[in-house]
């Protein structure tokens, strides 16, 4: 049976292709309506995974998640703006999924939405961190010197130095993840920039 034009797309429609060389625009407006609604839900699929740190010590002497709220905590106290404070929230979650790149999984979710400086700090607060731990374990402290020339190498060492560093203390009173949510919400809400920023905007 033929559905009527203009029907609100149902979200059990899908797209006809096969290949995606096959598609249409009708494929395509099916597609582009789920995206939105999708992308919409971004800043909760953010903040469960968040929760994942929740109990994940790794021998720290707090867990994750509570290093992660003692860091944005830190930076909202100092008078950091949401998008600082929801990058300092967010710079350790990619810690389950990027074990070995953990800073750049951050960086990633984060880019969207923040200016250059912010997600460079998130991208590159690995090396500064180091500098506080590398000689620990037979590494370069001043590995963070390669990025001396860079116009964030200071903005990167406060972030390391005032929050993130800092931030492994068992008897400090941070703000609980709800506190930050509605901070995560309206940073998320729209990409300042995105390939795909037309679609969102269509
Ligand atoms: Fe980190
Ligand atoms: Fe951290």
């Amino acid at each position: 049976m033929n559905k009527p034009e203009n029907l609100a797309h149902s979200l059990s429609e899908r797209a006809k292709f096969r290949q995606m060389k096959e598609g249409t625009k009708e494929d395509w407006a099916i597609i582009g309506a789920e995206y939105r609604e999708f992308a919409k839900d971004l800043p909760d699929r953010v903040l469960t995974h968040l929760k994942l740190l929740d109990g994940d010590f790794g021998g720290f002497p707090v867990d994750r998640l509570e290093h992660s709220l003692q860091t944005a905590t830190r930076a909202h106290r100092d008078g950091r703006g949401e998008q600082y404070v929801v990058m300092a929230l967010l710079h350790d979650i990619g810690d389950t999924l990027g074990s070995y790149n953990h800073p750049e999984v951050a960086a990633a979710i984060i880019k969207p939405f923040v200016t250059e400086e912010i997600h460079w700090i998130c991208q590159n607060h690995g090396a500064f961190q180091g500098y506080y731990y590398f000689h620990h374990l037979g590494m370069d402290k001043d590995l963070r010197e390669k990025f001396r020339d860079s116009p964030h190498f200071d903005a990167c060492a406060e972030f390391c130095e005032k929050y993130d560093q800092s931030a492994f203390d068992p008897d400090y009173e941070s703000e609980s993840l709800e506190f930050f949510e509605p901070m995560v919400r309206r940073v998320m809400e729209k990409p300042l920039a995105s390939m795909y920023k037309a679609a969102i905007e269509e």
